[in-house]
């Protein structure tokens, strides 16, 4: 937990008035909206977009002002966590669920900014599996059509009921083991109908923070 929260409460340190910021989904994320409430308490003036509905709703608890996404056209900063970040910055998300909101915001924000722990820093992607959000129509076949592509794919669970995604769809997890070219992999999955939307974040990174179990952090470069 302290690792996380200190990757968080650096990356914070890069928002400032008058920004639209972009709130991540999942428990590094929560640092990032946690600290930013705290500085908006403090006077900060920022206006906010969530990346799922439990990212709303802490924001809202926190006083954060989020304001619609009809009247933004771009998104100053985001600060979101990952599952897994390589070498090249690419990254595997949606370990939470929120992947297609996340990459909505993401692929509007001007800068990203990834807060993990050290524990996702890897050589290659592939050992977290790849989440991949499907629509509940025919979702025997897409499956079978994402298992083509040389995964083991899993239906999430919840309460032993498939998991429903803030959109209403399905979350498949594909475990390749190892994903040698993300770019190919993520062209490939969303080319299949059925699939809204995969987990690989293809150069979208501007930033990646990491927390160490000591407590330091460091800026990747
Ligand atoms: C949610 C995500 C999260 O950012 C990812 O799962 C990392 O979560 P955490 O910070 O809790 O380890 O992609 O969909």
């Amino acid at each position: 937990m302290e690792a996380k929260k200190a990757a968080a409460e650096l990356a914070i340190m890069d928002v400032h008035d008058g920004m639209i910021v972009g709130l991540g989904t999942g428990s590094t994320a929560y640092w990032a909206i946690q600290g930013l409430g705290l500085r908006v308490q403090n006077g900060l003036n920022i206006q906010a977009v969530a990346t799922s509905v439990a990212s709303e709703n802490l924001a809202k608890e926190l006083g954060i002002p989020l304001i619609p996404f009809a009247d933004i056209t771009e998104i100053d900063i985001t600060i979101d966590g990952a599952d897994e970040v390589d070498a090249d910055w690419h990254l595997t998300k949606g370990g939470g669920g929120a992947l297609l909101r996340e990459k909505i915001v993401a692929f509007s924000s001007k800068k990203l900014i990834v807060v993990v722990d050290e524990s996702k820093v890897v050589e290659r992607l592939g050992t977290f599996p790849l989440p991949v959000e499907i629509v509940q129509f025919g979702y025997e076949l897409t499956i079978r059509n994402l298992q083509a592509l040389g995964c083991e794919p899993q239906v999430r669970m919840a309460d032993n009921q498939p998991y429903v995604t803030d959109n209403g769809n399905y979350i498949i997890d594909c475990y390749f083991g190892s994903i040698p070219n993300p770019a190919e992999l993520h062209q490939a999955m969303n080319s299949i109908p059925g699939v809204v939307e995969n987990g690989l974040f293809v150069g979208m990174a501007s930033q990646v923070i990491v927390g160490y179990r000591d407590g330091s952090v460091k800026r990747l470069v």
